[in-house]
């Protein structure tokens, strides 16, 4: 009897059918791109980052294209976490995948708060805390490791529903940072999220981006993304959601030996909302070409000559 190919693997103890995860922002709420794609073949889909109070992000213009990635300064434009459970929640339950509700606070303060009201909710499959967004007036939470700490170890001391830590690269030591994460409480890293960049449009003399610089994200930052997570990969005992740039089955590949369980795909969506999928399949083709079956087989499995 020939063996069937699982690409089934286990994050933040929630069990996914595959590890190809929507990537918070890229996404919005679901409800933009469910006539586009059957979200149900996913392993999960990442909210966009939600606050307590809705925010109207930053000035316009918001994004622009450089040769080989995104810019983006959208500055956490969202509904507030009352509006999206009254207007979101449900329709994204019934999109028949895990969803996790990536979540921002200024303070940790504001991260528990909005975590409290999140805990009463059923359905929710995991919280990402994005401690990472580089476009806001403060400097990113996560170049402060004590703020860090506080923040992951109060809410999983409150929190039924298992947290995922969203690092960035622009701290001084992201070993040191993803073990502090997954001591204080984190079940899942997901790194990483966009490197600063920014754009001037030669004509005018003036910055692409209202905010001047803005977080660059495509396939620029693969490399610098996939160093990460072979960095942070056996130092931590959690799993890795590796992203930054993954637009093909290869670019997974990729993280998958560097030492990601499972990857998220976000400024491809943009090119073609079917690229997830793309992924998926030519995953499950590499998988029967080369016989492999499980997930194990592949992750962390980089060969460097000692
Ligand atoms: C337009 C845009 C909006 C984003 N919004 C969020 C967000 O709300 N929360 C978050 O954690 N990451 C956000 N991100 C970062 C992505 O989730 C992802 O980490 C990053 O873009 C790198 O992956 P990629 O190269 O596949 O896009 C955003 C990215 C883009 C391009």
């Amino acid at each position: 009897m020939k063996e069937k190919i699982d690409l089934s693997v286990e994050i933040a103890g929630v069990k996914l059918k595959n590890p190809v995860i929507a990537a918070s922002g890229t996404f919005g709420y679901g409800d933009e791109i469910t006539d586009l794609i059957d979200v149900s073949k996913l392993g999960a889909v990442v909210t966009k980052t939600i606050t307590l109070e809705p925010r109207s992000g930053n000035p316009v213009p918001r994004l622009a294209e450089t040769a080989s990635g995104l810019l983006n300064t959208i500055g956490l434009q969202n509904v507030g976490v009352q509006k999206f459970l009254k207007e979101k929640w449900e329709d994204l339950r019934k999109l028949g995948v895990p969803v996790v509700v990536s979540i921002a606070g200024e303070t940790a303060q504001e991260y528990v708060e909005v975590v409290k009201i999140l805990e009463e909710v059923v359905g929710i499959a995991a919280i990402e805390l994005n401690l990472s967004c580089p476009n806001v007036s403060k400097r990113i939470i996560c170049k402060d490791s004590s703020l860090v700490e506080e923040i992951i170890s109060q809410i999983s001391r409150i929190s039924k529903v298992p947290i995922i830590a969203k690092l960035s690269a622009q701290v001084d030591d992201l070993v040191y940072l993803s073990v502090l994460a997954e001591k204080s409480g984190a079940k899942a890293l997901s790194l990483v999220n966009t490197f600063p960049g920014m754009a001037i449009d030669v004509k005018s003399w003036k910055p692409k981006l209202s905010t001047v610089t803005g977080g660059l994200s495509g396939p620029a930052i693969k490399p610098l993304a996939l160093k990460c997570v072979w960095e942070v990969f056996g130092k931590v005992n959690i799993p890795i959601i590796g992203g930054g740039g993954i637009s093909t089955a290869e670019d997974a590949l990729e993280f998958f030996l560097a030492g990601a369980n499972a990857v998220s795909v976000g400024t491809a969506n943009f090119i073609d909302p079917m690229n997830p999928i793309k992924i998926l399949n030519g995953l499950e083709e590499y998988f029967k070409s080369r016989k492999i079956l499980k997930m194990q087989e592949i992750v962390g499995k980089l060969k460097v000559e000692e």
